[in-house]
């Protein structure tokens, strides 16, 4: 039978979606795991792209040696529009047995593992996934590789751009990344000491913006940071800022767009432990007989979670957290 436990010989690993520092650990601990256990191990380019076309490599261990320390993904990434139909998952399929892949270990945040899911259900191959994403909106577990390094990355361009709000005492909406989860603005809000955080999770049921400058934000503060989660619907930042020109002149705004320097540069230590743990429990996944989970981090403690689980968005946002903001700024 193809793929089940007994009769996995060779693991391919790929990495796809947005790419997030950490990666590279991932891949190196998904490796030399692997080989470790006596598997043999192939890397695929370009994500679900290099398996339909079949850019697969031999991988050793020597394969994945200095690349810890690396930001993005050795293997490359990408979002892949022939692995979203029918016979592009198909060619995959062809390719993965011409290459002897018998599982696979796919790298990435939610569009990936909705595809993993998919491809496992059509196939019956044995897939496990791990969460690499800065985004952290997967559910079941409470991080996701990238996110730790990618909230620093915020945290220390948001010190930058407090010396200069106060030195002009100025309003400072800064926007980050999320998809359409509210994580990285919110958490790098309390880490930054920022005066409020907008998040998606919030918009439906309050004027984010009206309650900021109702509340007074600038009684007592000569600037004040606003930390934005995009949002293509408002608009983010811009759309606020475009918003105070016309509702609120007397405010002297600025925006600045993080954008993909958020994705980029070398993984904390956070992140590097959590994902040489996450790569050592996918091989040990593998090896129970698990398929069609994702490693998820809860407590401390590795755990698996079904990919069902873990894309239905249904992370919810610590209120607690928003409220921590408020209270830490008066
Ligand atoms: O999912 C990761 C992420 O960085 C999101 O935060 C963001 O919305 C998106 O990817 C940006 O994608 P792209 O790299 O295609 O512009």
């Amino acid at each position: 039978m193809f793929g089940t436990m007994a009769t996995i010989k060779c693991i391919g690993i790929l990495t796809s979606g947005g790419d997030a520092p950490g990666m590279n650990a991932a891949i190196r601990a998904v490796t030399r795991t692997a080989i470790y256990n006596g598997f043999t191990v192939k890397g695929i380019m370009r994500g679900y792209h290099g398996l339909v076309t079949g850019e697969i490599v031999d991988f050793r261990s020597k394969s994945v040696s200095n690349i810890i320390q690396q930001g993005g993904t050795i293997l490359k990434t990408a979002r892949s529009k022939e692995f979203r139909t029918a016979e592009g998952r198909r060619a995959a399929y062809e390719k993965m047995k011409a290459a002897g892949i018998d599982a696979l270990v796919v790298i990435g945040g939610d569009g990936s593992l909705s595809g993993a899911k998919t491809f496992a259900e059509e196939f019956d191959v044995p897939i496990v996934g791990l969460p690499g994403t800065i985004d952290n909106d997967l559910g079941g577990t409470d991080s996701t590789i990238g996110y730790d390094t990618a909230l620093n990355t915020i945290v220390e361009a948001v010190d930058k751009l407090r010396d200069t709000a106060s030195s002009h005492e100025r309003l400072f909406f800064v926007e980050v990344m999320g998809h359409t989860a509210g994580f990285l603005a919110l958490n790098s809000a309390i880490a930054s000491g920022a005066e409020a955080a907008i998040i998606p999770e919030i918009e439906t049921e309050v004027d984010p913006l009206a309650e900021l400058i109702n509340n007074g934000f600038r009684k007592s503060k000569n600037s004040a940071i606003v930390l934005v989660a995009e949002n293509p619907e408002t608009g983010g930042a811009m759309g606020l800022a475009q918003r105070i020109k016309e509702e609120f002149p007397q405010y002297d705004a600025r925006v600045t767009i993080l954008g993909h320097i958020q994705r980029g540069g070398s993984p904390t230590a956070i992140d590097r432990i959590l994902a040489s743990r996450m790569g050592e429990a996918a091989i040990e996944a593998l090896k129970e007989g698990q398929r069609n989970v994702m490693i998820g981090i809860k407590n401390g403690q590795m755990v698996y979670v079904p990919f069902s689980k873990a894309v239905a968005h249904n992370n919810s946002i610590n209120r607690a957290m928003l409220d921590l903001v408020k209270i830490l700024s008066i």
